[in-house]
């Protein structure tokens, strides 16, 4: 098998760790005759803004429309950040997420027991997180009309009912495959957007009946996440919750620079990322926690190419590395992005990533 798998790089710490990330594969490939990747690098952001005057080049979509799956560093820096600049790096990431039409964004957030001292949280309140973020990533105010005038400015947020249906289905065949709850979270005592989740949530969650459903207004749910972050499997919400949830409970996990992400559409292909950006304060130091971008290699070849020994490998390699305490430094080590490469490299060359029966 032979799989085509677009890179961006994009901007700050994004090439460090996408390197790190494509190296990984490339040890899984070379391990196993089974299979092949064809890696293709393209630019995107503020990158792509300085070489061609655009955030997202066509040839950067082209490429990524016809891989079977894409892997995204991060976009972004003060560099492109004028509040007045007509073209944003950002801009590039949304319409390529748009234009592949990936719009489930999971992100996975589990606790590592060696880094849940780094959490403010107490550590007994850390044992068992094992959540999975559904985040609606196509739509709302992300996507909506925007105006601006001297005097004032909107963010128009849309939701439409097929575009809650599709992600809440998949939030729920999710769930069946772990714990089998589904928790919502939306601000339905204010917004109108948000009663239409809950109504078309509820009604969805009728074709699940062995799975069990709850609503969450998102300002408790901001609060419940710290207080009782384990008690949560499945959560499903719109675009801006879940950016700004997902960053909260990157801090239960010891650091942004650990939780990875995979964004799918109706097709096989996606968009694999890390959930933080491009950390311009640390960028070309070599400090940059690589562990989100390879984690994000792993759910590449879990969701799009069907190798789960290979992506379950992977993982294994990382909890192997945490374990060996080869840590950058925010999670407290004084490791170098590369050492925590050649670590994670280590684990899968030795087979100690593999979990003893
Ligand atoms: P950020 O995630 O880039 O950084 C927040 C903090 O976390 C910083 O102190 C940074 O050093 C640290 N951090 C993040 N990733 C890390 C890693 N892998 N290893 C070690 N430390 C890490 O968020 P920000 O500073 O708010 O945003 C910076 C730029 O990145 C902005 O332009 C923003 O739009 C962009 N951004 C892009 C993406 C993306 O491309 N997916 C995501 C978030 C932010
Ligand atoms: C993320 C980022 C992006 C988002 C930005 C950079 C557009 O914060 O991937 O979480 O808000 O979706
Ligand atoms: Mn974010």
């Amino acid at each position: 098998m032979k799989a085509k798998i677009a890179v961006l790089p994009g901007d700050g710490i994004g090439p460090e760790v996408t390197a790190a990330a494509v190296a990984v594969l490339h040890a899984v490939a070379a391990s196993d005759g089974g299979y092949r990747f064809e890696f293709g690098e393209h630019p995107i952001g503020g990158a792509a803004i300085d070489a061609c005057g655009d955030p997202l080049p066509p040839q950067t979509l082209a490429a990524c429309t016809s891989a079977d799956a894409v892997l995204l560093g991060a976009v972004g820096g003060p560099k492109w950040s004028d509040p007045n600049a007509k073209v944003r790096p950002e801009q590039g990431l949304l319409a390529l997420r748009a234009g592949l039409g990936v719009f489930a964004n999971l992100r996975p957030v589990r606790v590592h027991p060696n880094l849940a001292t780094l959490s403010p949280l107490k550590n007994e309140k850390l044992r068992d997180v094992d959540m999975l973020f559904l985040r609606e990533l196509t739509g709302g105010a992300y996507f909506g009309a925007k105006t601006r005038t001297d005097l004032g400015a909107t963010d128009e947020c849309r939701y439409t009912v097929a575009e809650i249906e599709r992600v809440t289905r998949r939030a729920f065949e999710f769930a069946r495959l772990r714990r089998k709850r589904v928790t919502h979270v939306d601000k339905a005592n204010v917004l109108e957007t948000s009663r239409l989740w809950r109504s078309t949530v509820t009604r969805v969650a009728r074709e699940f009946p062995d799975v069990l459903l709850e609503h969450q207004l998102v300002d408790s749910m901001a609060m419940l996440l710290l207080t009782r972050p384990a008690a949560y499997d499945v959560i499903v919400t719109e675009n801006l919750f879940g950016d700004i949830l997902t960053d909260e409970a990157a801090a239960l996990a010891g650091s942004l620079g650990v939780l990875p992400s995979a964004s799918l559409g109706d097709g096989k292909a996606g968009l694999y990322e890390p959930i933080h950006g491009a950390a311009p304060d640390i960028a070309g130091k070599g400090l940059a926690n690589p562990l989100g971008a390879i984690l994000s290699a792993a759910l590449l070849l879990r969701h799009s190419l069907d190798l789960e020994h290979a992506a379950a490998d992977i993982e294994n390699a990382v909890v192997a590395t945490i374990e060996r305490g080869v840590l950058t430094p925010d999670l407290g080590g004084s490791a170098r992005t590369q050492d925590v490469t050649a670590a994670v490299l280590d684990a899968l060359g030795t087979g100690q990533c593999r979990i003893a029966a």
